[in-house]
């Protein structure tokens, strides 16, 4: 760890954890690394249903990340509420995730985590959602791909402005 400071955590949430989160993360990490942040951020995901764990991303989610240059780490989770107190920021895919999470939150200072993940990203009206791509074709992974890429951008723009990440 840079200096001994701890790093930011940050996990993604969805509903399956085999679809947007896990490509959330992947746009992310590769984010990281090209910035040489891989020590001073950590990113992981979660589902907030229990339906895909033990399982790797969606075929169409590999597919769609191998087209683009990238591998996916990880197999699915389930989203814990003690997830609440190892994260600092958590960001919700959608509406529906959101408020699963605002739910199992504990308090004022676990709720304050939780955010939209596209609210990241300058370009898209507040409180728009990463589309669930699970029930439609190709394109959709392609479509989630592109969201998640401007989101992590903005947020990783974020955390260089509210934290000391140099
Ligand atoms: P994700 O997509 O939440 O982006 O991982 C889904 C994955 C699985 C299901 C729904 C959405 N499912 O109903 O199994």
């Amino acid at each position: 760890m840079a200096r001994g400071v701890p790093p930011i955590r940050v996990c993604f949430v969805c509903l399956g954890n085999i679809c947007r989160s896990p490509t959330a993360e992947g746009v992310f990490l590769h984010l990281l690394d090209g910035e040489q942040l891989e020590d001073r951020v950590v990113a992981d995901s979660a589902g907030t249903a229990g339906y895909h764990v033990g399982e790797r991303p969606d075929p169409r989610t590999l597919a769609t990340a191998r087209g683009r240059g990238f591998s996916l780490p990880g197999v699915g989770r389930q989203f814990q509420a003690g997830d609440f107190e190892r994260f600092d920021y958590i960001l919700a895919m959608d509406r529906s995730n959101h408020s699963v999470l605002e739910r199992m939150a504990k308090s004022e200072a676990q709720r304050a985590k939780l955010h939209l993940f596209r609210d990241f990203d300058p370009a898209s009206e507040p409180g728009s959602e990463v589309p669930d791509p699970y029930y439609g074709g190709e394109d959709g992974f392609e479509n989630v791909f592109d969201i998640c890429d401007a989101a992590a951008r903005g947020l990783l723009r974020h955390l260089r402005e509210q934290h000391d990440l140099t």
